[in-house]
């Protein structure tokens, strides 16, 4: 009997075993008081004397492979077979780590701002992303032929009109002073983060994609003094208390006056810099007292309420915040840049 032969047979049987019972069989085969290996054995004294000690030595190896290949055979099986309520659970083996995600920087600037908003009463509304000409255009006092449509100019839907317009993509949250007003009586106070679209050209500091938050608080005799007050706080608490601020005339349609805000740039502490373009001031948002026109809309009694309101874009309040350079680096899904928040 050659040895390699019986170890290959053995090998090819071990393969086509599924069982713990056949696997006790075929080692009775080989193992067991007249099994193959003890043939080997006794075959070993009808050797001539010079050839003992080398084919001994070869036989008694060979059985140790032998062992060694039913052992890891029956560990296969046991594996398999063995109920889990059996199975030994090794509390000391390390764990398998778990990689914690983060909210997005953008996600994380939204929720600070609301949450300063939150504090002093405001009330936080999410609108539609799709909306109506009328929420985006007519009803915030720009009608058709207003060339300030060009400045808020967006993506339409190609769906039939509806009384309200075409259906567009919301290039401002300024919609949802309409939606918010239209059914909510006075005193509001709301807060409305989310995204809006426009059909900008993408560079490091334009998108056609972004967020922006709009604050609006209507009630009896509401001054250009609460909007300034309430403005301040937001900035401070944001920026810190060192920052200054200061409203500059502007235009907007649905607010009269208007003024846009700008605090001291936080870069070089107001001395003039290539951030703030050597003036010393940042622009941060869009504000003023709420257009009568607005307030008529969503059927608000002028004489007797007045309201502000305001708008910034969060990329550039995150930004300035944390010394972005690029509003592309917010959209990439670079977790080199993400992992910094
Ligand atoms: N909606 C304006 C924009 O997208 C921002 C804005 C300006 C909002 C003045 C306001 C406001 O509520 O009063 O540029």
């Amino acid at each position: 009997m050659d040895i390699t032969s019986i170890q290959k047979t053995l090998e090819q049987e071990l393969t086509e075993i599924n069982n713990l019972d056949s696997l006790e069989q075929l080692k009775v085969k080989y193992l067991g008081r007249k099994g193959l290996l003890a043939q080997l054995t006794s075959s070993i004294g009808s050797l001539p004397a010079e050839q003992r000690a080398a084919f001994g030595k070869e036989v008694n190896a060979f059985k140790s492979r032998v062992q060694q290949l039913f052992n890891q055979k029956l560990a296969d099986l046991e594996a398999i077979e063995q109920p889990k309520s059996k199975q030994v659970v090794d509390i000391s083996m390390p764990g398998i780590a778990q990689d914690l995600g983060n909210s997005h920087p953008i996600t994380q600037v939204i929720e600070e701002i609301c949450s300063i908003f939150e504090r002093i009463g405001f009330e936080i509304v999410e609108g539609n992303e799709i909306e109506t000409e009328f929420a985006n255009f007519t009803g915030l006092n720009i009608p058709l032929d207003h060339p300030a449509r060009e400045a808020f100019d967006t993506f339409y839907l190609e769906l039939p009109s509806v009384k309200e317009g075409k259906y567009l993509l919301r290039s401002q949250t300024s919609t949802v002073q309409i939606r918010a007003m239209s059914i909510r009586k006075p005193p509001i106070a709301v807060v409305a983060p989310g995204r809006v679209y426009r059909p900008d050209a993408v560079d490091a500091s334009h998108s056609f994609m972004f967020h922006q938050i709009e604050g609006f608080m209507v009630d009896k005799a509401i001054s250009f003094g609460h909007l300034k007050g309430v403005l301040e706080f937001f900035v401070h608490q944001v920026f810190g208390k060192d920052v200054s601020m200061r409203f500059r005339p502007h235009h907007f349609p649905f607010t009269e006056p208007s003024a846009e805000v700008d605090i001291s740039c936080i870069i070089c502490k107001a001395k003039g810099c290539s951030v703030c373009g050597r003036k010393g001031w940042l622009e941060v948002l869009g504000s003023g007292m709420i257009h009568p026109n607005v307030l008529k809309t969503v059927g608000y009694d002028t004489k007797k309420y007045t309201g502000f309101a305001f708008g910034m874009g969060i990329e550039r309040i995150a930004m300035l915040k944390y010394g972005i350079n690029d509003i592309r680096l917010f959209t990439e899904n670079d977790l080199r840049f993400l992992k910094q928040f």
